[in-house]
């Protein structure tokens, strides 16, 4: 459990009582204090932290990536055998669409927040596309992957990022190896079934514990083990600020939860630390 839940109702502009809720970007005073003080930060970003870049996330009942396609077609290594060439021009045109995105006020105020003088601002997240690299952050682990990080599926010899097509294709044959006879060049995310890289999930949970704040900004809560990140701060006592613009399987545990969406919320944020 993520460190006790406050029951004061003043800061929470939560769903629980819309009528009541403050505009998205004032920024409740108890979050306020909390990134005031805060010297060492982790975020813990997920689909929701690139939405207003234009970049679907997964599990939106309309626009949702997987209220459109079966992940088991396209995110899992079963997939991958069954056909190739599906799998690959789906990722393509991921890449396409990442490349025609730009980073949004979120992005860019975390970078920021990090340039901040003596802040220590690690960025750990869910996603695979390259918007904090492009809003000036570094980021400090990517659990699941890149979508610029092709490599072959059966040496594992790390190769270009092929050019995507133009328009969206059903099929597309992917490259082929240059250092092995049999392999295929395959995206370097992380499907499901498939263990996460042992490294950033290990430096992941260790800027969760080393921090004196983390913030988890825009996701569900429902993929492990990425879910399990912000509780392994609460159980040290430090606090978790949640900022979705929807209730999530972390609000529970959240110390605080700030219905706003990643461009509202972080500039806001970054603005008033003044
Ligand atoms: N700002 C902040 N949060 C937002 C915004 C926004 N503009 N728009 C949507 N959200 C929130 C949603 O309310 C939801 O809680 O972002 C969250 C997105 O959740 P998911 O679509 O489930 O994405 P995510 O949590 O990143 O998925 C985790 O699942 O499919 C796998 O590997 C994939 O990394 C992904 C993992």
């Amino acid at each position: 459990m993520v460190g006790a839940r406050h029951t004061d109702e003043n800061w929470r502009v939560s769903s629980a009582d819309p009528a009541r809720s403050t505009p998205a970007t004032d920024v409740p005073p108890a979050i306020l204090e909390l990134a005031r003080t805060a010297r060492r930060v982790t975020v813990l970003t997920g689909a929701g932290m690139s939405q207003e870049s234009g970049v679907a996330t997964f599990r939106d009942a309309v626009t949702g990536l997987w209220s459109n396609v079966d992940p088991n077609d396209f995110a899992t290594p079963e997939a991958w055998h069954r056909d190739k060439p599906a799998v690959n021009a789906w990722y393509l045109w991921r890449v396409h669409l990442v490349r025609e995105a730009e980073p949004n006020a979120g992005h860019l105020a975390l970078a920021q927040w990090a340039a901040r003088p003596g802040m220590t601002l690690r960025i750990v997240t869910q996603n695979i596309d390259d918007l904090h690299e492009r809003a000036g952050s570094s980021v400090f682990a990517h659990l699941h992957g890149s979508l610029f990080a092709w490599r072959c599926d059966r040496c594992g010899t790390a190769a270009p990022t092929p050019a995507p097509p133009t328009e969206p294709l059903a099929r597309v044959d992917p490259q082929e190896c240059q250092a092995c006879p049999q392999g295929d060049i395959r995206p370097g995310v992380v499907w499901f079934n498939e263990m996460l890289p042992t490294e950033p999930f290990t430096d992941a949970a260790q800027a969760c514990q080393s921090a004196d704040l983390v913030l988890v900004v825009g996701t569900s809560g429902v993929v492990q083990p990425a879910a399990s990140l912000p509780h392994l701060a609460g159980a040290r006592g430090i606090p978790v600020i949640e900022i979705d613009p929807r209730e999530t399987e972390f609000t529970y545990a959240a110390t605080h939860s700030w219905r706003a969406t990643a461009a509202q919320a972080l500039p806001a944020l970054v603005a008033a630390l003044g």
